[in-house]
């Protein structure tokens, strides 16, 4: 059988780096709240000249870096993105193109904060059909331009980011043994979009809009969504919550991050935690998190990695993978 094996993984972050305590000059809040109630205590701003389809770029060289590929080795690319450069073409046809590639294809996927997790799933399932050989699996985000900076309930909590992944179609056992992605699990519910949306857009008001977010409702919702998703990928692959070596969760809030492992009775040095660093990304948050824990040599080559996420839409999932 056909398994889609992590090859590389690369990340890229603004140049502007932005403290807690900077908020304090833009709306009553404090460091000491933000850290709290989230754990974060800075993030990244794009710049101008930086954007969703610049970042991306740089974390999928990275990636290709890492696996010591080039860009003409990949024939499929899959951005998550809910921040494009343009409503159309998909960004991922921008990063196509500034990577030089002019075989194979390329496009967006839309699931908000859960974007990651549908494009590796997505790209594993191009993958094992044959669509595709070697796919990069993008999340890349410029959250700063749809934020509200008026409103304390949302503009402390994000950043800006991207991260890559290279998969590849290879030749496996299939069993939980053996490298690459042995399952996921997907789920959504629009009955939630209240919840957390941007209240813009071509069709509607032919505006960009902003993010609006009721948190708490959110976070009443996220630790239950989260864990049954990840109960169900490692049912699915045969595992236990003991077997994984890493828990990647989506990087929103510490608190979120704590309960669910707690929850699911993962070992709280098996998690990988980058909120603090990056705030959340949105769809750049996981594989933020995975390069961060490539790069200092936590997860290494056969690792059992548990990847989740949940966001706007509502939208929920998790993957299951051997490194
Ligand atoms: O990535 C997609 C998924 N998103 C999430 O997972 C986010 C989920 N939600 C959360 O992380 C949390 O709900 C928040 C961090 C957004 C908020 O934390 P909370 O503990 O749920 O606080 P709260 O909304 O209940 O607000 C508590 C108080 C309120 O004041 P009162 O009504 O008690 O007087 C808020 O007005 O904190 C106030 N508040 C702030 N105070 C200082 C809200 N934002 C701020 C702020 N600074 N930035």
């Amino acid at each position: 059988m056909i398994r889609s094996v992590v090859r590389g993984v690369g990340t890229a972050l603004p140049r502007r780096l932005m403290k807690n305590a900077e908020f304090e000059e833009l709306v009553d809040t404090s460091d000491e709240w933000i850290v709290q109630r989230t754990g974060i205590t800075q993030r990244y701003i794009a710049s101008e000249d930086e954007t969703t389809a610049s970042l991306g770029e740089a974390a999928a060289r990275a990636a290709l870096d890492n696996a010591g590929l080039t860009p003409a080795d990949i024939d499929l690319i899959i951005l998550a993105t809910s921040t494009p450069n343009n409503t159309f073409p998909a960004t991922a046809v921008e990063i196509q193109e500034r990577l030089g590639i002019h075989h194979g294809f390329a496009f967006d996927m839309q699931a908000v904060c859960s974007g990651f997790v549908y494009a590796v799933t997505s790209a594993d399932a191009h993958l094992r059909t044959g669509l595709a050989r070697r796919a990069l699996v993008i999340g890349s985000e410029t959250f700063s331009r749809i934020l509200d900076w008026t409103d304390r309930t949302t503009c402390v909590l994000f950043g800006d980011g991207a991260g890559a992944i290279v998969l590849e179609a290879t030749e496996s056992e299939g069993t939980p043994a053996d490298r690459g992605i042995i399952a996921a699990s997907l789920r959504s519910d629009g009955a939630h979009k209240e919840k957390l949306f941007v209240d813009g857009g071509p069709s509607t008001t032919g505006t960009v809009g902003h993010l609006r977010m009721e948190g708490k409702e959110v976070f009443k919702h996220a630790v239950g969504m989260i864990t049954d998703v990840v109960v169900d990928a490692l049912d699915k692959g045969g595992i236990g919550a003991d077997d994984l070596d890493w828990f990647v969760p989506h990087q929103a809030n510490k608190r979120i991050i704590d309960a669910s492992a707690k929850k699911l009775g993962i070992d709280a040095d098996k998690v990988v935690v980058t909120v603090h660093l990056h705030g959340n990304t949105s769809a750049a948050s996981v594989p933020l998190a995975l390069g961060a824990a490539v790069a200092d040599g936590r997860i290494k080559q056969g690792d059992l990695v548990l990847l989740e996420a949940m966001g706007g839409g509502f939208t929920w999932g998790a993957v299951l993978l051997r490194w």
